[in-house]
């Protein structure tokens, strides 16, 4: 029992080491699901939060419940769609993450999902507009390559946008391709630092492994591994069988995101995480939307790092990358458009 405790407590110290400077409030909307539960205990256990609010059009206080008996000195509060809930749990929330929406099932890209869940982050991202426009606002629900244009144009449209605070969570990408790498190499995955840019789909997602400590790796190993880290995802949404897609893994990739944001906005500097933002890199290829390297601060993503160089392979991949992401970034842009 002291020992399960003692591994606890250094677990909680490695992870989050750090105490809280100041009071900040992170909001999960979709909080009841695969990914929100876990997401929003790791943010029980980052003494940087100091208030958790929990939304899901079910289950939200109850999992709120469920981790106020945890030890550690947020407050939680659980909230329902009933009695102006949503707006409650937004109001003066710092962080708002959002994985609120359906997941893959096998056979499924993520593009099938815009149907549903478009319309899911429109509405959560008119009410976040409304009641925490000054937040972070965190995109995880897919396709994360439309879903954050979708918010930016409901900000828009509400005269609130700051793109400064709009971030699509891309993180799971890096802490795949850090894992993946350390795998093919035997190292320790902590170590292993792999800048992952463009998109959150397939090919969209291009890995720079030429920027990594192993950038001699080529031929069949390379393509293998860059394959692996483009369709890490599609490997968990077969495992599960029809049970969904990555909960664990997002929750805590999530978790990390929102803890550099947290460090960031406290004063911490050189805080660096690859993340879909707008972006100048394409915009002269009509690309408004881009991830890459992005130094968070106080006011949200500060700035926006170039690309670096680049070797021949990496650049094709670049090239087909930009191919859909305009594509999915339009199709959110569309889509705000004729249902405003
Ligand atoms: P899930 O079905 O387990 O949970 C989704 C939750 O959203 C449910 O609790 C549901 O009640 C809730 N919800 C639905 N509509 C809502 C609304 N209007 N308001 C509030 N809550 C609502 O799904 P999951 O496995 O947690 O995945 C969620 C999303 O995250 C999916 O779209 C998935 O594709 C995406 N995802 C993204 C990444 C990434 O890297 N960005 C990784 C994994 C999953
Ligand atoms: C992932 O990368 O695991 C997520 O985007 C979920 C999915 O559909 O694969």
């Amino acid at each position: 029992m002291f020992a399960a405790r003692q591994s606890f407590n250094l677990f909680q110290k490695r992870a989050f080491s750090a105490s809280a400077s100041q009071a900040s409030k992170v909001a999960v909307l979709g909080a009841g699901g695969g990914i929100g539960q876990p997401l929003s205990l790791l943010l029980k256990l980052n003494p940087r939060v100091s208030d958790l609010a929990l939304y899901d059009i079910r289950g939200g206080p109850g999992v709120a419940a469920d981790l106020s008996h945890i030890n550690t000195n947020s407050s939680v509060t659980g909230y329902n769609p009933d009695a102006a809930g949503l707006d409650s749990c937004l109001k003066d929330a710092e962080i708002v993450l959002i994985p609120a929406g359906v997941p893959r099932k096998p056979g499924m890209t993520r593009d099938d999902l815009f149907n549903t869940n478009a319309s899911i982050v429109r509405d959560l991202a008119k009410a976040a507009a409304k009641s925490a426009p000054n937040a972070n606002i965190l995109v995880i629900s897919n396709p994360v390559n439309s879903t954050v244009p979708i918010v930016s144009e409901v900000y828009k449209a509400a005269g609130v946008y700051n793109p400064k605070r709009l971030f699509g969570v891309t993180t799971l990408d890096v802490v795949r391709a850090s894992r993946f790498i350390s795998q093919v190499q035997n190292t320790d995955p902590s170590n292993e630092k792999v800048t992952v840019i463009g998109g959150h789909s397939g090919v969209t997602i291009v890995p720079l492994l030429s920027q990594s400590n192993h950038a001699s790796i080529a031929g069949e190993a390379r393509d293998a591994l860059v394959n692996r880290i483009q369709f890490g995802g599609d490997e968990v949404v077969k495992a599960k069988d029809g049970a969904g897609s990555a909960t664990l893994s997002m929750a805590m990739a999530g978790a990390r995101f929102a803890e550099s944001l947290l460090r960031a906005a406290q004063g911490e500097k050189g805080v660096i995480e690859p993340t879909f933002v707008e972006s100048p890199l394409f915009k002269d290829q009509g690309i408004d939307f881009f991830a890459s390297k992005v130094e968070l601060g106080p006011n949200g993503a500060e700035k926006i790092h170039e690309i670096g160089p680049v070797n021949e392979y990496e650049q094709k991949l670049i090239d087909a990358c930009l191919v859909d992401l305009k594509k999915n970034i339009q199709k959110g842009v569309d889509f705000v458009k004729a249902n405003p």
